[in-house]
């Protein structure tokens, strides 16, 4: 697996890490134990970055068990969720118990409270406790008040939402982030899995084989990290299989300006 800088972060994470949102949101014995199998897969193909948050109900608790035995194998990327300090911090002392206390890339789960929670994050980062600081959001609305963020100096990496059909960041915030040396860190490479519903038929990938794309969903991730501005996509999967195949695509060679036009023309973007 290709792997590469994560801006001035001082992580360096593979090109495809993993989602939790929805898929890792489950209790019982067999749900968990195919979470952890998903874990596993992901770990052994080097997708090891893992993003979460407490917004995500049960998935920080999964994935730390998932990670029980693994954690060194892995860079936790989880968030906070929280509107005042007292249950930041909560949402901290808990997710550093579930991570063998080390947090590798700590986020503002959609710039919460975010003037709030900096001193605190800061504070654990000179500590050692977490890596690095990032941001996220998922919505174009707020990307502006995301670009004042990141333009404070305080955080060394953002998630946002990059695929054919969203590409609102490409106006300002990743040349924004180019420029600061952040580390970009893709949510919903798959818009949600809507990008999966009409897949395109063999025939029509077959042009893209010389860049190793075998599949659709290869194709949406190759489009994402052939832009050298975007480190990490992190594409969330409930089933065996695709972590293998997601992470095929994070390894050169990348896609050019022709071919990043045509999977956004099989995307059906305008
Ligand atoms: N505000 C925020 O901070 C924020 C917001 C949104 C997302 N995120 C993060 O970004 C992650 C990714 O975004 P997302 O989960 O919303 O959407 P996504 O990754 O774009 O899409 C997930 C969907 O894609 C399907 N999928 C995965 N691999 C596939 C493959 N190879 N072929 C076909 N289908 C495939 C999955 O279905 P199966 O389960 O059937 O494989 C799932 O339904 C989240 O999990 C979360 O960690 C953060």
């Amino acid at each position: 697996m290709h792997e590469r800088a994560l801006g001035r972060s001082g992580l360096t994470a593979p090109a495809v890490g993993m989602g939790t949102w929805r898929t890792f949101d489950v209790r019982g014995a067999a749900a968990e134990w195919q979470a952890r199998a998903i874990v596993d897969e992901a770990l052994i193909v080097g997708a090891c970055l893992i993003d979460s948050s407490p917004m995500y109900g049960e998935a920080e608790r999964v994935l730390g068990q998932a990670l029980a035995n693994h954690r060194s194998d892995a860079l936790v990327a989880t968030k906070m969720w929280a509107r005042g300090a007292d249950e930041g911090r909560a949402q901290i002392e808990r997710a550093l118990g579930l991570f063998g206390g080390h947090v590798d890339l700590y986020q503002i789960h959609n710039l919460v409270a975010w003037r709030t929670h900096l001193p605190l994050l800061e504070r654990l980062r000179d500590e050692g406790r977490v890596g690095a600081i990032g941001a996220t959001h998922y919505s174009a609305g707020a990307f502006g008040e995301l670009a004042e963020v990141m333009r404070t100096g305080r955080i060394a990496a953002i998630q946002t939402p990059y695929n054919p059909l969203e590409r609102e960041v490409e106006r300002e915030i990743l040349p924004l982030a180019h420029e600061l040396g952040l580390g970009v860190v893709v949510m919903r490479p798959f818009a949600e899995g809507g990008l999966m519903r009409r897949p395109p038929t063999r025939e029509a990938l077959a042009p893209l084989r010389d860049w190793g794309v075998e599949t659709w969903g290869q194709a949406l991730l190759k489009w994402v990290l052939s832009d050298p501005r975007c480190h990490v996509a992190i594409p969330a999967t409930s089933r065996a299989g695709r972590m293998t195949e997601n992470a095929a695509a994070g390894a050169p060679p990348w896609f050019g300006a022709d071919e990043r036009a045509y999977v956004a023309r099989l995307a059906g973007a305008g």
